[in-house]
């Protein structure tokens, strides 16, 4: 049973799929890894210290897929890889699939089984494979790291003997994965940190973490968290009553860190033009949901934008990218936890349960076809005959 890891070919992917640690797993799981010549390099990892764990390094992408079982990849394979993968093969990523059905359909068509770890059910048994989590909970990290490299003062209060340097007041907006660990860095760099959500659970997780909460706590917001945990979308009224709460307030912070999203949905728009007006030059503005339409209207990606005032807006896209040897770390091992779960460990061999909650989940294509429930083809059902003079509901 072959693994093939090819390099990434986006440029801006810095992360790789699989780390020395999970190649000598994975060997001991009975595989053979193959992984392409500077894969691991952008992750601060060499070729000899995949050597030195059991893998082979190929030249080329095509020889590390010669004959592989599973291919593992940080992002969707490009269109120009698709033709490389062996037919039967599993591919395991982040397929990003909703917008790209034509990728899918060209996925299908090579005879692979693609799998996105993004829709790993967020349940106990999967917590280990939560690529969402891992990733996000870094971003988090990153984004208070580098609002505090472009923010051109000290984070935390210092008494020094040439004066008083005052702590910077960090405001986080949206407290789920993301949030929650901005929270939890910002007041480790010793800011003053309040933060605001819709969700009312998220209330007492602010608190736990030494931050303040601000929220429109309404008969609205008391409903606002899904049976899945994450967020409705809001309400005009809601938004409008959040937005009077919050501008007053962002006016007077120096860092504003937005993670806000909402399944499907755009992000939502939370800081206006005339919000970054009234806020302090040098204050910095970081956009995390800038890959989703940004929370912050002036946000642009890829960029860190100065706007007339002096307020910047950074807009970084693939933040956990920006961390690549930890975010490699961490996403090469809810990879393994879940390619575990594909291989009869007495055979040695692939042994997919297409039956498993998980499996169904992640599966988009399979045999030729896609067969994700979110995007195969619906039946075409003819619609039934109206009797005459029957009354149509709906
Ligand atoms: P997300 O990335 O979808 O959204 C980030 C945050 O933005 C959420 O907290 C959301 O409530 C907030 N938000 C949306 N609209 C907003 C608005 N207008 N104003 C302010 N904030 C807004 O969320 P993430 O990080 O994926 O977490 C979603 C939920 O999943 C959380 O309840 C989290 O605790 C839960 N979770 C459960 C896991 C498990 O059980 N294995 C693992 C990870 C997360």
């Amino acid at each position: 049973m072959r693994i093939a890891v090819p390099a990434e070919t986006q440029g801006a992917e810095t992360r790789v799929a699989a780390t020395p640690e999970t190649v000598r797993k994975f060997i001991g799981l009975g595989a053979e890894v193959a992984v392409e010549k500077g894969a691991g390099l952008a992750a601060g990892i060499n070729d000899a210290d995949y050597v030195a764990a059991g893998a082979t390094v190929t030249k080329t992408a095509k020889e590390a897929l010669k004959g592989a079982a599973i291919v593992l990849k940080v992002r969707r394979p490009a269109e120009s890889e698709i033709a490389g993968l062996p037919a039967g093969a599993l591919v395991i990523g982040i397929m990003d699939p909703y917008g790209n059905e034509a990728a899918l359909e060209a996925l299908s068509k090579a005879n692979v089984a693609a799998f996105a770890m993004e829709f790993m059910p967020r349940i106990t048994r999967a917590q280990v494979m939560d690529v969402l989590s891992s990733q996000a909970n870094l971003a988090g990290y990153r984004a208070v790291v580098d609002g505090a490299a472009e923010y051109g003062r000290a984070l935390p209060m210092m008494m020094t003997a040439a004066g008083t340097v005052p702590a910077a007041r960090i405001f986080i907006m949206g407290v789920g994965v993301a949030g929650l660990q901005a929270i939890a860095t910002a007041r480790r760099m010793g800011a003053i940190v309040t933060a605001t959500d819709v969700r009312p659970a998220t209330k007492e997780q602010v608190e736990s973490l030494g931050a303040k909460f601000l929220a429109v706590e309404d008969d609205e917001f008391k409903q606002a968290q899904t049976a899945g945990g994450y967020a409705k979308e809001m309400s005009k009224e809601y938004q409008a009553k959040q937005a009077e709460l919050t501008a007053s307030h962002i006016a007077k912070q120096d860092i504003v860190i937005t993670t806000a999203l909402i399944p499907g949905r755009p992000a939502p728009k939370l800081i206006s033009a005339a919000m970054v007006e009234s806020m302090k030059p040098g204050s910095v503005i970081v956009d995390l949901a800038v890959e989703r339409g940004g929370n912050c209207e002036l946000a642009k990606p890829g960029e860190v934008a100065v706007t007339p005032n002096g307020v910047k807006i950074v807009g970084h896209l693939n933040v956990p990218g920006r961390l690549a040897a930890t975010s490699s770390a961490l996403y090469a091992k809810n990879l393994f936890a879940f390619v575990e779960t594909l291989i009869d460990k007495t055979s040695k061999s692939l042994a997919v349960n297409w039956d498993d909650e998980l499996v169904k989940a992640t599966a988009l294509t399979r045999d030729g076809a896609v067969i994700h429930p979110n995007f195969a083809a619906k039946p075409v059902v003819a619609p039934a005959p109206v009797a005459e003079g029957s009354v149509q509901n709906g």
